[in-house]
């Protein structure tokens, strides 16, 4: 039974979940016999949902002595929006049990696998580790740390530069357009900048692919942005992040107090309590700059175009090195991790 193999199926069902995980994890599960054949798979589909191992295991009434459970983070022992998924285990009489890595959790952090194994269960952990730890980034962070997972995005020019001053620049190509509207589906929330709000106008929603709408953050410190702009507009959740505006009273708009005295990494820190587990912050560099510079980012992603620009705004310039590159069709998607604490 080829063990790597059926821990990367695990983790490909997990992703089918992406984008509706809000602050729990994406996670993938199935049941396979001694030979490998899979018998069941489940993921986590919903933010407050089953988890993987009750989607997986819901239908399956005997399990056999030599059936081994996949899952690619360790299974919960705690009562939370669900019951724990250890118990599950035990009373499906599940005798073989493998995952990627253990959950960061404090509250789990190995105990889950530790009491199943005193239960007599044969534990493997650490199967695809490494690659498993990539998958559940966005989780060890929201755990480790109670705020969301923070993604700086942008497009650059070939020579390096965001876009011609005080003019909206279109730099991408439609296979980028798509690529950005489905890491815009997969986060709760997308940030702009001030200065972006105003002169790119942006909706800020998913058009170009399937899912739901993120919550927009519009930073406006010092009350610019007028209200018909369309960051603003239409049913899409929203925060204006200035003065406390007590005018507003569309339904999908709120204002958060945000001025000189609060730095924007405890607003948003605090957006972690209202279940956003994730930031796709797009621009511009003024805003990247900040996070950057606060150490308050855990992945970068850079759209880079062979369009030559001579001047304009300059893109920020991170120094830690690229970690992904995908080509689309004359454009580049390139990603930069940071490096996590992650569990093991
Ligand atoms: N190619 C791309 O992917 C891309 C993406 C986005 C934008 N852009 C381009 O970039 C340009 C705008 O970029 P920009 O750098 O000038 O402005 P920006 O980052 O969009 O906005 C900066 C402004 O946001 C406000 N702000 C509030 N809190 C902040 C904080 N903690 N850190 C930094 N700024 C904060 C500040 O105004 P207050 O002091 O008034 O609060 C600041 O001047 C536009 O031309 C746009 O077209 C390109």
């Amino acid at each position: 039974m080829n063990s790597q193999l059926l821990m990367r199926r695990t983790f490909d069902l997990a992703m089918r979940g992406r984008g509706f995980n809000k602050t729990n994890p994406i996670v993938g599960a199935l049941l396979a016999d001694q030979r490998g054949r899979v018998r069941s798979e489940g993921f986590y589909r919903r933010f407050g949902g089953p988890h993987a191992e009750v989607d997986c295991l819901a239908e399956i009434m005997d399990v056999s002595p030599m059936e081994h459970l996949y899952v690619s983070l360790e299974p919960c022992n705690i009562v939370a929006k669900t019951p724990p998924c250890s118990q599950l285990i035990l009373e499906k009489k599940i005798k073989h049990l493998h995952v990627a890595c253990v959950d960061s959790n404090p509250d789990i952090a190995g105990s889950s696998l530790r009491y199943l194994q005193q239960a007599g269960i044969e534990v493997e952990s650490n199967v695809e580790g490494k690659t498993g730890q990539g998958m559940h980034r966005q989780f060890f962070v929201n755990t480790t740390h109670k705020r969301p997972y923070i993604i700086l995005k942008w497009a650059e020019s070939k020579d390096g530069f965001v876009g011609r001053s005080g003019e909206r620049t279109k730099l991408s190509n439609w296979a980028s357009d798509i690529l950005v509207h489905r890491w815009r589906a997969e986060s709760d929330a997308i940030l702009v900048g001030t200065n972006t709000a105003l002169v790119d106008n942006p909706q800020l929603n998913v058009r170009h692919y399937f899912g739901a709408n993120p919550t927009r953050i519009v930073l406006d410190r010092s009350g610019l942005i007028p209200r018909d702009s369309r960051a603003l507009q239409g049913t899409q959740q929203t925060y204006l992040l200035g003065k406390e505006d007590t005018t507003i009273t569309a339904e999908h708009l709120s204002s958060i107090k945000y001025d000189d005295t609060t730095p924007l990494t405890s607003i948003l820190t605090s957006l972690y309590q209202k279940d956003v587990g994730s930031i796709l912050v797009e621009g511009g560099p003024t805003v990247h700059q900040y996070l950057y510079e606060n150490n308050y980012w855990d992945e970068i992603r850079i759209i880079r175009s062979p369009i030559l620009l001579d001047d304009g705004i300059p893109s920020i310039k991170p120094v830690q090195p690229i970690g992904e590159k995908l080509c689309l069709l004359n454009d580049e998607a390139v990603c930069i991790f940071r490096e996590t604490s992650a569990a093991t």
